[in-house]
Parts: structure tokens; C-alpha cells; sequence
């Protein structure tokens, strides 16, 4: 039975800390914001969604290879990238709060609070209105109050957009000023001006004088850039062919909010194929289809997913959008699509002198290659999976009566722990032994984990919140007949089935294999 809910980014950040999924960094020195530690069963799932999303990029395809590339790199490099001079945050203070903002996300959250929630409010009071004939598209584009606000949405976004790109300072101001919008702490309009601000760490190298700084990559693309003539020298490949790679990237985020959505050090998985000159739409479009399709495989409703094209270009890119995830704030990007044209290998092959250049067998023509690139953060894809298998249902008590359990609806195959194995009471020794002996059986198959401790109905809650999919429970009658129960998360229905037979069942329902099948 499923109890209608509206999942809040408090619930999900309780629960990752009550149960070990992530804790805040230094967290008994008051913690360090916009910085996560992954707890036990944090770590399991993170590295499960990174050999999910490594099995689909460089398993299922003979044309991609990895890479593991170092976090320092020449300080050149971040020169030629365009980071040094252009990867700001447009800031401004608030002078009575003292408190710092990134002007675009002020103008966004007006954009969210005041209009959108309206044309949200209206969709779903017609929604109710005409049942399942609704047509939402059809409401959108013919309800004259909505219309009236999307022109306004629209019409704030173009001009913040040319503000942005045309770098535009004081009319990005000018915007906030217009727009009215207040200090969310101090509730004045009392607004400095706008001014940029790098994101990007750095450091000392060696000899510690200016000319050492070093930075801290604030993403991993261009290690896979800089090794491109590297990876095609010793690969065999042939164009197209793909770079894959996961690793740790830092941004000094101003604005760190919403858990591990923007983090201040995250983790990156990106992909750069690189195609030649011409066939970019081409590739563009089926990595497009590619990742929603991976997204779509671990069981996300495609209504909680959608691509948001990007209205205006960085002038590296001919088209990129994002894949958004309906997260418990609104829809926001998860993943990034875009096709870089032959910018940074370009750039690289400029200031560090080095030819970047294949030959084409046919014509014989030297070329840069161009790139699309698909990059997705694993810690803001961890959220949107937990936002996603967060539920809140009913499940019958030890009296028969049903009480609210809260329930990790993880797909099998990326869960920490696959199965639990329980004896149904600890005081019987013979049940024990037993299922401790089948524990240390099925242990070689699956990441699974023993529990003795409480009655069984609260191991079995504890086992839900956690997300585990199968429970084993070893009875009176597995004595008799090796036969145990496996209860099934979600249902809550148990089958019996042979003891000899688990790891067999098991193995099969947790199989990534699934997943990638779908692909
Ligand atoms: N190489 C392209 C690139 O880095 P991006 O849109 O800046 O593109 C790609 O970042 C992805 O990295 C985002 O879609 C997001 O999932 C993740 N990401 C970016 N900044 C992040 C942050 N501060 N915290 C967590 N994840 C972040």
C-alpha cells in the first residue's frame, strides 16, 4: 500500500546520516560546508553507480577506453581550457545581511517561487479538474494566465542570459533591482554590484612563488583532452572513439546549498568522444539518447526526467542541454551533453605548440577531431537516486496493523547490500549456526550481511531503510528441510525456496547485467 508523500531534501539528508549513508566533513569541528564524507553504506552505493555507469561506457563499447588521470596538471592547461580567465560566478552581497549570493541563482529562485510554482499550482488544480483526460502540453499552451507567465519566465531568462554572456555586470544588477527581489535573510533590496569570481582552487607547487600556482582541476575533461594524442598513439582506435573517465574535481563554490547537489569537491563522470568535424550532431544526438536511456534503465519514471536544451552557447560548444532529475527542490540538472566542437583540443594543440592532428584514411587530410562530451556528477546522481527510492509506505506490524515504514526502493543492482540473513531468533543456537553457515556461503556471491539483534519485524524495517532487497530468514522449518524464506523489498512477499538455491536466485535478481541489457 503506498501512502501518498512529498519527499523534502530534510528527510533524505536525516536519513543518509542516520544510517550511514554520508556525514558532513570534520563534522565534530562544526563541519565544513558544501564538503561530504561517504559512510558505509554510502561508499557501497557510490561505487555501484560508478561501475554502472563504467560497465555501460567502456564494457559495452569497443570504441571507448578509460582514463585515470591526475588531479595536478601544468597550470597551462587551465589556460588554454579558458578557466583562468573565464570560469566566474557572477556574486553579489546583500549590504545589510552580509550575505553573498550568485546573482543568476537569485534571479532563478525568483524565477521558481514566484511564477513557476503558480503555473505548477494551476497545472495541477486542472489536472484535478479533468481526471485522466487532462492534457497538460495542451493547458500549457492555451491557458492565457499561463502563457502570460511563461512569456514572463522567457523574457527574465533571455536577459539574464545576454547579461551573462555578454558579460554584462551592471544590467544583471539592473535585473535583481527590477525584479524587486529581496535578501532571503535580511529582506532588503540593499544589493552591491555584481562582480565575477573564479571558481577555481589553487595551490602551491614546488618552489612556492607565484609562477607555481597550481589548481586543484575543477573538472576532469581536460585530463582526457591533454592525453588525447597519448590514448590514440597505444589504443588502436579509430575515430570515433571515446575517452571515458571518473575522478574527483573542485570548484569553490560561493553558494553551496542543497546537501551534495553543489559541492565544493565532487566526483565526475565524463566521456569525451571525439568524432570528425561534420558528424557532431550525429553523435550529439545518440549520446543524447544513450544516457536518458541509462537513466531510464535503473526504473526513474520518465516523468521525473527531462532534457533542458540550452538556449544560449558557450562559445566553445555548437549545442548542449541537460538531463534534469525532478529533485526534491524542483528540476534541476543531473547530466550534461555537449558538443565542444574542436575548442579544447584546439586551444591545447595552440599554447602547448604539439600537434593534436589525426590523418583521415580517406582523404588524407590532417584534422583536429571534435568532441562530444557527456558529464555527469556522481555525487548529485547519488541524490537523485536516493530521492528517487525514498518512500514512505504501510507495512504491517508484529499485531497485524499497519504502520508507516520508510523504504529505499533501490534498484537491486546498485543496492549496498544485496541480501540480509536472518534467523528468525537469536536464541535458538541451531538457527543460528545455520544461518550464520549460509551467510559465509552466499557471502562470495554478493555484498550481503548477517543481523541476529532485535525482533524480526525490526530487522526487517532496519533492512527496508536501508534498502537491502532480499532477506533471507532461517526458521524452524529450514532445519527440518533446508528450505528458507526470501522476502522481496518492495512487496513485502515472502516465498520459500531451497537454502542450496539462494545464491543462485539471488545473484540472478541483483545482476547488473539487468541493467545494461537495456541499453
Ligand atoms: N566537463 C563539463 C563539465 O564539467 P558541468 O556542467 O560544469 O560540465 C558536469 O558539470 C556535471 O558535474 C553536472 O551536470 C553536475 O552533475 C556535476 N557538477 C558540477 N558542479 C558540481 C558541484 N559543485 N557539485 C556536485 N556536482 C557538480
Amino acid at each position: 500500500m503506498v501512502k501518498e508523500q512529498t519527499t523534502e531534501l530534510q528527510d533524505i539528508v536525516s536519513h543518509c546520516k542516520k544510517l550511514g549513508y554520508i556525514y558532513q566533513s570534520s563534522e565534530i569541528y562544526g563541519g565544513l560546508s558544501a564538503v561530504y564524507d561517504y559512510g558505509p553504506y554510502g561508499v557501497l552505493l557510490k561505487n555501484n553507480i560508478k561501475e554502472y555507469w563504467w560497465k555501460a561506457m567502456v564494457q559495452m563499447n569497443e570504441n571507448i577506453v578509460g582514463l585515470d588521470s591526475a588531479i595536478f596538471m601544468d597550470p597551462k592547461v587551465w589556460k588554454a581550457s579558458g578557466h583562468v580567465d573565464a570560469f566566474n560566478d557572477p556574486l553579489v552581497d546583500n549590504k545589510d545581511s552580509k550575505k553573498r549570493y550568485r546573482a543568476d541563482q537569485l534571479i532563478e529562485d525568483y524565477i521558481q517561487k514566484k511564477i513557476q510554482k503558480k503555473i505548477d499550482k494551476d497545472v495541477n488544480k486542472a489536472h484535478k479538474r479533468f481526471g485522466d483526460s487532462f492534457d497538460k502540453q495542451q493547458f500549457l499552451d492555451t491557458d492565457q494566465r499561463t502563457i502570460e507567465r511563461t512569456k514572463k519566465i522567457n523574457g527574465i531568462l533571455s536577459r539574464m542570459n545576454k547579461a551573462l554572456n555578454t558579460g554584462d555586470l551592471a544590467d544583471l544588477r539592473q535585473l535583481i533591482i527590477d525584479l524587486e527581489i529581496v535578501c532571503p535573510h535580511s529582506g532588503s533590496k540593499n544589493w552591491t554590484e555584481v562582480r565575477q569570481f573564479n571558481l577555481m582552487f589553487s595551490t602551491q607547487g614546488g618552489g612556492a612563488t607565484s609562477e607555481d600556482v597550481l589548481y586543484l582541476r575543477p573538472e576532469t575533461a581536460q585530463g582526457i583532452f591533454v592525453n588525447f594524442m597519448n590514448v590514440w598513439n597505444t589504443s588502436r582506435q579509430k575515430i570515433p572513439f571515446g575517452i571515458a573517465q571518473i575522478g574527483k574535481a573542485f570548484r569553490n563554490e560561493i553558494v553551496a546549498r542543497q546537501f551534495i547537489f553543489r559541492m565544493r569537491e565532487f566526483e565526475q563522470m565524463e566521456m569525451q568522444f571525439f568524432v570528425k568535424p561534420g558528424e557532431q550532431k550525429k553523435f550529439y544526438e545518440y549520446w543524447k539518447e544513450m544516457r536518458m536511456k541509462w537513466h531510464l534503465a535503473l526504473g526513474t519514471p520518465p516523468e521525473n526526467l527531462r532534457f533542458h536544451n540550452h538556449e544560449t552557447l558557450a562559445h566553445y560548444a555548437d549545442a548542449a542541454l541537460d538531463i534534469e532529475f525532478q529533485f526534491p527542490f524542483g528540476f534541476k540538472e543531473l547530466e550534461g551533453i555537449h558538443s565542444r566542437t574542436d575548442f579544447d583540443l584546439s586551444s591545447h594543440q595552440e599554447l602547448s605548440g604539439k600537434k593534436l592532428q589525426i590523418q583521415d584514411i580517406e582523404t588524407k587530410q590532417h584534422y583536429v577531431p571534435y568532441v562530444v562530451e557527456t558529464s555527469i556528477g556522481c555525487d548529485r546522481m547519488f541524490l537523485a537516486t536516493l530521492s528517487q527510492a525514498y518512500n514512505i509506505d504501510l507495512a504491517p506490524d508484529s499485531k497485524g496493523e499497519l504502520k508507516e515504514r520508510v523504504v529505499l526502493k533501490l534498484p537491486p543492482a546498485i543496492a549496498p547490500v544485496k541480501c540480509a540473513v536472518l534467523p528468525v531468533v537469536r536464541v535458538n543456537k541451531a538457527l543460528t549456526k545455520t544461518a550464520k553457515k549460509i551467510f559465509d556461503e552466499i557471502k562470495y556471491s554478493f555484498n550481503c550481511q548477517y543481523d541476529e539483534k532485535d525482533a524480526i519485524g525490526r530487522r526487517y524495517r532496519r533492512q527496508d531503510q536501508l534498502g537491502t532487497p532480499f532477506c533471507i530468514t532461517v526458521d524452524e522449518q529450514t532445519i527440518e528441510d533446508n528450505t528458507v524464506t526470501l522476502r522481496e523489498r518492495d512487496t513485502m512477499k515472502q516465498e520459500r525456496i531451497p537454502a542450496e538455491e539462494i545464491e543462485k536466485i539471488v545473484s540472478k535478481r541483483v545482476d547488473m547485467s539487468s541493467l545494461l541489457k537495456q541499453l
